[in-house]
């Protein structure tokens, strides 16, 4: 196959730890190349190799794709009377959920079908080259099945979330609800499923529901990641070290005993600035996770309920400007961070070996995507060396 060399780039941020080059491993007057989609030789422009196809990139910056670790794709309808009414006032609540799995239980699979494809494309052109994706509003077998059916063609790190909430026919008898899930429900998306989640909160499944749920997917063969500390502060977090999860996501409310937990552990912790955004919460300190030795990815978080973004460069921007980070630390969590927490090895750097997924930025620095919020500055998106999205501008 026929090798590509991506040169003239400004700054080029390969999160290669062996440049010793920083967080990021910045190179600058740098190049590429890339060959059957895999990322071939990395380094200085002046030292790169002849290739059969040469493409300037004129002084821009490349990253990695960004890696979106958590996000609710498959659904229906919308919930932008509940945002507006929250931006006046109401709190928000995991019951919302239920309105989602009305829309969602009375769609055709085509348009659920349709639903997930527009926004992997809304993903794409934001920069995002990998994303899970959970199942969760549908809530029955039928619909749980469907839904991660649909889910595994768009992606390969699909999550079984049956247990997002009780639907309200089993609101007198949740245990009968969990039973399912972890009968009939998990047998049925088991085999198109990665990854196993929870929802362990109030208003969702305690600590020892949770621990059932996760004890039969896991016997299942799935992989645990969890909902954790979005609405309280749980057990939820000692559950997810417990059971090893590969990442907890939100940790809106964090204690110092839940630092502790995941420092000593290989958790992942996952924050969704979308989430606190879209629900005005409190934005839980991403810096002093960071300094704990905490490995920390970011996420889109993309419902309809309570974070409807599919922009990897706002979260970004607010993990900058409100959760603490540096702008390198941002980035890292939102590219080798998200990689980690679906314990990728194949993407999240620009390194030899690794899948050729980068984003070129209509910027001569990776800092202008905090320096710039709000700006559409993805140039253009490759998934293994194509090319998927290109700004006309
Ligand atoms: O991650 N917390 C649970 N699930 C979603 C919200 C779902 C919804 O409100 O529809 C979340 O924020
Ligand atoms: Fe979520």
């Amino acid at each position: 196959m026929s090798s590509t060399l991506y040169t003239n780039i400004n700054s080029l941020i390969t999160n290669d730890l062996q440049l010793e080059n920083g967080l990021l491993g910045e190179l600058t007057d740098a190049a590429f190349v890339e060959q059957d989609g895999y990322i071939k030789w990395v380094g200085s422009a002046t030292d790169a190799p002849e290739c059969d196809k040469r493409i300037s990139l004129e002084g821009k910056a490349v990253l990695p794709g960004f890696v979106d670790s958590h996000a609710h794709l498959v659904f229906a309808g919308d919930r932008a009377k509940e945002f507006s009414a929250r931006m006046n006032g109401e709190e928000y609540s995991a019951g919302g959920i239920m309105n989602t799995v009305r829309a969602t239980r009375s769609a055709s699979d085509a348009e659920l079908d349709e639903g997930i494809a527009t926004k992997a494309m809304e993903m794409y052109r934001s920069g995002i080259t990998t994303f899970e994706t959970k199942s969760g509003y549908g809530l029955t077998v039928a619909d749980e099945l469907r839904s991660v059916s649909l889910a595994v063609q768009h992606t390969e790190d699909v999550t079984f979330l049956g247990a997002h909430v009780v639907p309200e026919e089993y609101k007198a008898k949740p245990d009968e609800y969990v039973s399912l899930v972890i009968g009939e429900m998990l047998e049925a998306c088991a085999p198109y499923s990665k990854w196993i989640d929870v929802f362990c909160d109030k208003g969702a499944f305690d600590y020892d529901q949770s621990k059932t749920i996760f004890k039969a997917g896991i016997e299942a063969g799935l992989l645990p990641r969890i909902h954790a500390n979005q609405l309280s502060s749980s057990r939820a977090v000692e559950l997810a070290v417990e059971l090893e999860c590969a990442s907890a996501d939100h940790l809106t409310y964090l204690t110092d005993k839940d630092i502790e937990l995941l420092s000593g552990s290989k958790t992942v912790a996952t924050l969704l600035p979308g989430a606190e955004f879209s629900t005005r919460s409190e934005y839980p300190d991403a810096r002093r996770l960071w300094n704990a030795g905490v490995t920390v990815a970011l996420a889109t978080d993309c419902n309809p309920g309570s974070s409807y973004t599919t922009s990897m460069p706002f979260c970004i921007a607010v993990a900058v400007r409100d959760m603490h980070f540096t702008i390198e630390q941002a980035i890292w969590s939102a590219t080798m961070g998200g990689a980690k927490a679906l314990l990728r090895e194949d993407v999240g750097a620009i390194a030899v070996g690794k899948a050729a997924d980068f984003v070129v930025l209509d910027a001569p620095s990776y800092s202008y995507l905090a320096y710039r919020p709000g700006v559409d500055l993805i140039s253009e998106t490759f998934i293994a060396g194509t090319s998927i999205y290109r700004s006309n501008k």
